[in-house]
């Protein structure tokens, strides 16, 4: 029997609930399947830091790389740790090692889920830059604490960069419903930006069979809230496509049905997956996160691993369970009672 190794890295506050229900269905999912999963839990996270330092040990990556897959809850604990520290030290170098440079995130009412507009059939595939542009962690500061003070953090946009990631794009695209949006500033930011939209009409020159728009990030926000039935795949650079994920998560409901899939496209490392939520400190002690968006990663990787079966099985029991109403509004019901409707709708 097949056997796939996975990394669940809980994280920090709900990262620990979402991801203890995320892998519960999974469990499941691989019981009926001709496959196993095999788990193996790493404590790194904020309390992990201040126990030893760090958010994860020196040979971290290493160690993640010997693994089919990431499952990653949510990591962060401001009140605690600097989000600059806990993110740097281990979300960001892991996406970065590994060269996961596509995030795909869906955006789609699941059905029973009302959402805040009023359009409702609506279904756009972000693809998310995840290596280099604004998060490069390139800068500095200068004359600190003084009034002269200046901070620079500079975008890296490689050619490689973007084009690989549009190239993605293109190709989503075309197993979907062949139109791309992509999304940049170049009004604004005159290198970068219009160095994105230069390679997004070559590539466009080459994918004929699909339409290309070109928008403005600030257009695309507007155009997320007034019309998003007329978008398919959206492409964006990093910071970008975290804004426009988050609004997608918005439309589609909340932060708690958002999935997404940290994707190295040439399989030379695990991928990693994760809702896009955080860790939720308001809410961290309360037991009402929804696992629904860490559940639907968790689909997403059962697809990646080529269990495609199972992962339309682990969706088909969201959508039965948020079809009743349960998960389907936020706060309304506990996370042990959305994961416990989802196992039943598995079985
Ligand atoms: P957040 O996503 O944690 O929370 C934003 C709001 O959405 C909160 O009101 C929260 O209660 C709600 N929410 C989020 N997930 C939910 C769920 N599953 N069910 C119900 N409600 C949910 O964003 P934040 O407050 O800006 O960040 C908190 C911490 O998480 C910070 O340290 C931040 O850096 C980190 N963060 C981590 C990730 C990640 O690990 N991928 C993503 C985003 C934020
Ligand atoms: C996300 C998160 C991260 C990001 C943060 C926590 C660094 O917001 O996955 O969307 O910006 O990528
Ligand atoms: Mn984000």
């Amino acid at each position: 029997m097949k056997s796939y190794s996975i990394a669940l890295i809980p994280g920090d506050g709900i990262g620990h609930a979402v991801t203890d229900a995320a892998w519960q269905v999974l469990e499941a999912a691989a019981k009926g399947s001709d496959f196993a999963l095999e788990g193996k839990r790493f404590p790194w996270s904020c309390a992990y830091y201040k126990q030893t330092g760090a958010m994860m040990p020196a040979d971290g990556i290493e160690t993640l790389r010997g693994f089919d897959a990431i499952l990653l809850g949510a990591v962060g604990w401001p009140a605690e740790v600097p989000d600059s520290v806990s993110l740097h030290g281990l979300l960001l170098p892991i996406r970065k090692a590994f060269v996961q440079y596509a995030n795909i995130r869906p955006h789609r009412l699941l059905p029973g889920v009302e959402g805040p507009l009023k359009a409702k059939s609506f279904d756009i595939l972000c693809i998310r830059e995840n290596t280099e542009g604004e998060y490069s962690g390139a800068g500095g500061r200068v004359h600190q604490g003084t009034g002269d003070e200046v901070a620079v953090e500079t975008s890296i946009f490689t050619r490689k960069g973007v084009e690989r990631i549009l190239r993605f794009g293109f190709e989503q695209a075309r197993s979907r419903r062949r139109k791309l949006a992509s999304v940049t500033k170049s009004n604004a930011q005159k290198y970068s930006m219009v160095f994105w939209d230069e390679i997004t009409a070559q590539l466009a020159a080459e994918y004929q069979d699909v339409e290309v728009v070109s928008y403005h990030i600030d257009a695309m926000a507007a155009r997320m809230v007034m019309a998003p039935e007329s978008l398919d795949v959206v492409v964006a650079s990093n910071l970008f496509g975290d804004i426009l994920t988050d609004l997608g998560a918005a439309i589609q409901g909340g932060l708690g049905f958002a999935a997404s899939a940290n994707i190295t496209p040439d399989r030379s490392a695990p991928s990693m997956f994760e809702p896009v939520h955080g860790s939720a400190p308001d809410i961290a002690h309360l037991g009402i996160a929804n696992p629904i968006a860490a559940i639907w990663s968790a689909a997403m990787m059962l697809d990646h691993l080529g269990e495609g079966a199972a992962a339309a099985k682990v969706m088909a029991a969201i959508e039965a369970t948020t079809a009743r109403g349960i998960g389907a509004a936020p706060g309304k019901d506990r996370t042990e009672t959305i994961t416990a409707a989802i196992l039943a709708a598995l079985e």
